[in-house]
């Protein structure tokens, strides 16, 4: 998983929680890399389950919460450092629509080894889609949590419903309807 995640996730906790909380869950996740992350290095993303884990522990909140407030803060971070993502992109069926066959594609020529999941879309009619959500990582809230962020960068009343589950988290099914 690449630092960057790591360095948005850790800040977020920082900000939130404070930097006392960000120093504790580092201390007790106990990481191979000790918790030093670089925005282009690549890391276990079990670091990443580890810290959450952590943070879950220590403020009661449930693990996919964390994981889909996490989610939905990244995208807003992606929007201000990715802005070409968006170029001619007026809704957010058309925006997500692009992950798998365009935008995940571009992250993985800027970073090689990038773990991305797959992300796909499948239109019912115009003003309602179907995503899916897989991968070999247990990320399912999170990527619920991007996809919610997604929602909120376009500001249309988009309805959110789940239609199936993985219980490991490496799959997930919503409904999106635009009213
Ligand atoms: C501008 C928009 C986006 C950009 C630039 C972007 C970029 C990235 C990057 C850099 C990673 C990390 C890869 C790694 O750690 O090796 C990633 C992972 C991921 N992306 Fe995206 N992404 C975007 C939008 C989305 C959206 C809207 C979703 C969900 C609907 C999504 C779902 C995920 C998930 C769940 C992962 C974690 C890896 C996994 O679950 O297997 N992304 N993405």
């Amino acid at each position: 998983m690449k630092g960057i995640v790591f360095t948005e996730f850790l800040e977020l906790v920082g900000r939130n929680y404070g930097v006392e909380m960000m120093d504790f869950i580092i201390e007790a996740s106990d990481l191979p890399s000790g918790g030093a992350y670089t925005a282009v290095g690549s890391y276990d993303h079990g670091e990443m389950i580890t810290l959450v884990q952590n943070l879950s522990t220590a403020t009661r909140v449930p693990v996919p919460e964390l994981l889909r407030a996490y989610g939905q803060h990244l995208f807003a971070r992606f929007s201000v450092r990715y802005p070409r993502f968006f170029d001619g992109i007026t809704s957010c069926f058309e925006f997500l629509d692009r992950i798998e066959g365009h935008i995940h594609v571009e992250v993985r020529k800027l970073y090689p080894d990038a773990e991305l999941p797959s992300i796909d879309i499948d239109w019912r009619t115009e003003d309602r889609i179907e995503l899916f959500y897989s991968s070999t990582r247990p990320f399912a809230a999170f990527a619920e949590g991007l996809m919610r962020g997604a929602i909120a960068h376009f500001g249309e009343a988009i309805e959110v419903r789940q239609l199936d589950a993985a219980a490991d988290g490496t799959f997930i099914r919503f409904e999106l309807t635009r009213s």
